[in-house]
């Protein structure tokens, strides 16, 4: 896993949002995975940004988001389709059609779980997906204990994901207990991941997930077998990672790799 230490907040946004700028510009028909929360704010607003000032297409763009919370439909403003185009869709120019948030609402959830799943693969699967962690080490809404296998499916959020949530909702009580969400297995089908992480709250679930054991009780571990992981994360995410000496010494190496003064290999992964 390449981990970036970034100063701030901001820096993260900016930086997570050049990775993924940079494949639209690249494969402008590509596949994102996307994620919602606080974190990824700064992304967007950088994507945004670039889409109007630069002129960052995304007409071809196809998008899958991770979950959403069960009983709420679009136009509840806690929904994560009301947050994706309040945020970034009504933004930029994505056709609405190629965007895909789970149905909080749908009648039956494991053919709707079944189907979206289906989807990703008819599009060719997802290019780069984007992720935030839970102070429990989720990714996605995969609490701890969930199967390191698992696929989109409905799960339970825990006391301390409620607890987390409820600064959108006012109270925890009206924060829905179930979500439906991606699985850990269909995260670690994807080609990329972008694991984005800040503020101190995090600290412990980063340290856990890039340096502790791969296990299903921190269910962001699961991505250290993945192939190409990017984690983003800030001063104050990353206070507790034990190797962050050697992290940066890397991210030298990959400025010189860039620059041309180094051989041209594919590198730290
Ligand atoms: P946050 O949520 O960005 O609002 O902290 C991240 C997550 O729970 O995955």
């Amino acid at each position: 896993m390449r981990v970036i230490v970034e100063l701030n907040r901001e820096a993260v946004g900016r930086r997570a949002a050049q990775f993924v700028a940079d494949l639209v510009r690249r494969e402008p028909t590509c596949v994102l995975g996307l994620a919602t929360g606080g974190t990824v704010l700064g992304m967007y607003a950088e994507l945004v940004r670039l889409h109007r000032e630069e002129g960052l297409d995304f007409s071809r763009v196809v998008s899958f988001n991770l979950d959403e919370y069960v009983g709420l439909g679009p136009s509840h403003p806690q929904s994560y389709r009301f947050f994706m185009q309040q945020h970034v869709f009504d933004h930029i120019n994505i056709d609405v059609r190629n965007t895909h948030v789970p149905d909080g609402r749908a009648l039956d959830f494991e053919a709707h779980s079944e189907q979206y799943e289906k989807m990703i693969k008819e599009e060719g699967g997802i290019d780069l997906q984007v992720l935030g962690i839970g102070t429990d080490g989720h990714i996605a809404f995969n609490e701890p204990g969930s199967s390191l296998g698992s696929r989109t499916r409905l799960k339970t959020l825990t006391e301390e994901t409620v607890r987390d949530n409820a600064r959108f909702f006012g109270s925890m009580e009206d924060v829905p207990q179930l979500a439906v969400t991606m699985g850990v297995g269909t995260i670690l089908e994807s080609r990329r991941c972008l694991l984005l992480a800040c503020g101190d709250a995090k600290a412990k679930a980063v340290r856990n997930t890039v340096e502790g054991p791969v296990t299903a009780q921190v269910t962001a571990s699961a991505l250290q077998l993945h192939r190409e992981v990017v984690a983003i994360v800030d001063e104050d995410a990353g206070r507790l990672l034990e190797r962050r000496d050697y992290y940066r010494q890397v991210e030298q190496a990959q400025t010189l790799l860039r620059s041309g003064r180094a051989p041209q290999i594919a590198a730290d992964r």
